[in-house]
């Protein structure tokens, strides 16, 4: 099964790939919904809603920090650094991921697009100014002197994603001869659609050890982990 996925790989020019949360298990980060999740042991609408920020900010940037922190500590994983491997090969890649822990950038991966944000600063909610979070998010600075409050630069439930990065995914899913969709459960919307509406065009494998949302619309399904998959792909095609 894997050698249909090198051989489309190897002929292709155009890739997209979509991952989620299963891909940086490796690097020991916990997923969303597996066991041990994160959405199974914490409220989502308290930590990751505009609502919850409004009801109580500190406890909000408190587990985003701790987040954060743990990120830091971890690494790139095999599969992170496959990814990067493979870029290069082909004059038109584009990795989305739903992730916002940076490891694909810190893997070495260039054509990155963060449909969910990131971790790497704040934005204030009244007058859109930055902060770097280079050390988490002082909970003393929170309140900004233009009377909003910063909030993490991340998707919350109920929200859109950001524009540019939207269209920048969705221009590439289009385009893509295979897609690749990695450690996602695929449940939530819009990033899944990436696969089931705008990859019209595209080959589609699956790479995850249990069967998801998409498993029966897609060409192939690995089941298999990501580092498992992408190391053994990479070392085929020489990359
Ligand atoms: P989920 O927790 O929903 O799914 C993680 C997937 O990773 C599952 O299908 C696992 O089977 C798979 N998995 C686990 N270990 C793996 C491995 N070693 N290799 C490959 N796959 C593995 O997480 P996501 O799909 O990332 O959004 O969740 C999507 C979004 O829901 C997140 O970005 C987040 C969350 O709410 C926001 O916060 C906006």
């Amino acid at each position: 099964m894997i050698d249909e996925l090198v051989r489309r790989l190897s002929s292709a020019r155009s890739v997209c790939v979509l991952t989620g949360s299963g891909i940086s298990a490796e690097s020991g980060l916990p997923t969303f919904r597996g066991v041990g999740g994160l959405w199974r042991t914490h409220r989502v609408e308290q930590l990751a809603s505009p609502a919850g920020f409004e009801r109580d900010p500190v406890l909000v940037w408190t587990w985003y920090n701790e987040r954060r922190a743990a990120h830091g500590q971890a690494s790139p994983s095999a599969a992170h650094r496959a990814l990067a491997a493979l870029e290069p090969r082909y004059p038109d890649f584009t990795l989305a991921t739903q992730n916002v822990d940076s490891l694909h950038l810190r893997a070495g991966s260039k054509n990155v697009v963060e449909l969910h944000g990131n971790l790497r600063e704040a934005r204030c909610t009244g007058c859109g100014a930055t902060y770097s979070l280079e050390r988490g998010m002082p909970l003393e600075r929170i309140e900004h002197e233009c009377g909003g409050r910063f909030r993490p630069q991340i998707v919350w439930f109920g929200e859109a994603l950001p524009q540019r990065e939207w269209t920048l995914a969705a221009d590439a899913a289009m385009r893509a001869e295979v897609m690749l969709v990695i450690g996602t459960s695929a449940m939530v919307h819009p990033a899944a659609s990436l696969a089931t509406r705008y990859a019209r065009d595209a080959w589609i494998a699956e790479v995850n050890p249990e069967a998801t949302a998409i498993s029966d619309a897609v060409d192939l399904s690995l089941r298999a982990t990501a580092s498992e998959i992408l190391s053994d792909v990479v070392a085929r095609l020489g990359a």
